[in-house]
């Protein structure tokens, strides 16, 4: 079972939005999807009240029981366990990163984001995972997205060459209890969604 970490200790950074789009893009594929919600505010869980499929599977968690819901997890037959992080949460973030395959950061292209970009990034190397960094939340014709990229590249982790836009499908397609590839399969989101979802999937194989 492959498991990926969203992490990121700045709030609203797009940790869920992109932690249920992956799922619903892995879902999708075929696979068997977990996502754990490690946050208090429980917001993915909350999403899966919306749905009736029963693929992704989400359960709500903390840290020192993650390890056992990821077991639970593979003994269900999971391919994939995304795990939702909450914000200020050091202790469970590193759990999270320390048991994933791959960390994601999402991060937003604004200096409040990038200033706090260090506190994620030491959670990251003190677990020694592969991490890849994420743009989200980026405005067509700006140039902070590639400013941002540009400030990443300093830290050692990749950024991944596909950015997500600043779109309202990603806003809308939660609220209905979806995520954009099912909403809008044919829309710039998905696409960002689908590609972000490949990417993920190479850095993934090469780690392991
Ligand atoms: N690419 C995007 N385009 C437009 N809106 C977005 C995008 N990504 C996230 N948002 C919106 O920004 C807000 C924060 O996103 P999200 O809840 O995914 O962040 P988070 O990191 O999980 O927050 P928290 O730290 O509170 O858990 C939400 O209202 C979400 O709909
Ligand atoms: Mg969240």
């Amino acid at each position: 079972m492959q498991t990926i970490a969203i992490i990121s200790q700045k709030g609203g950074s797009g940790k869920t939005t992109i932690t249920l789009n992956l799922a619903i893009a892995a879902a999708k594929r075929g696979k068997q999807v977990a996502v754990i919600d490690l946050d208090p505010q429980q917001s993915a869980s909350r999403w899966s009240r919306l749905r009736s499929a029963e693929n992704p599977v989400i359960v709500g968690g903390h840290g020192p029981n993650l390890a056992t819901l990821l077991e639970r997890a593979k003994d269900g037959g999971a391919d994939i366990a995304f795990i939702d992080t909450a914000p200020k949460s050091e202790n469970a973030a590193l759990t999270a990163a320390r048991l994933s395959d791959l960390v994601i950061i999402p991060c937003q292209p604004s200096n409040l984001d990038l200033d706090a970009i260090a506190d994620t990034i030491n959670i990251a190397n003190l677990a020694k995972r592969p991490t890849l960094f994420v743009l989200n939340n980026c405005r067509a014709s700006s140039a902070l997205p590639d400013q941002a990229a540009e400030a990443l590249a300093e830290y050692k982790a990749p950024v991944a060459d596909v950015r997500l836009g600043n779109r309202v499908a990603f806003v809308k397609s939660l609220a209905d209890g979806k995520g954009v590839v099912e909403s809008e399969p044919h829309g710039a989101a998905a696409r960002e969604v689908e590609r972000l979802h490949a990417t993920v999937q190479h850095h993934v194989k090469k780690a392991s």
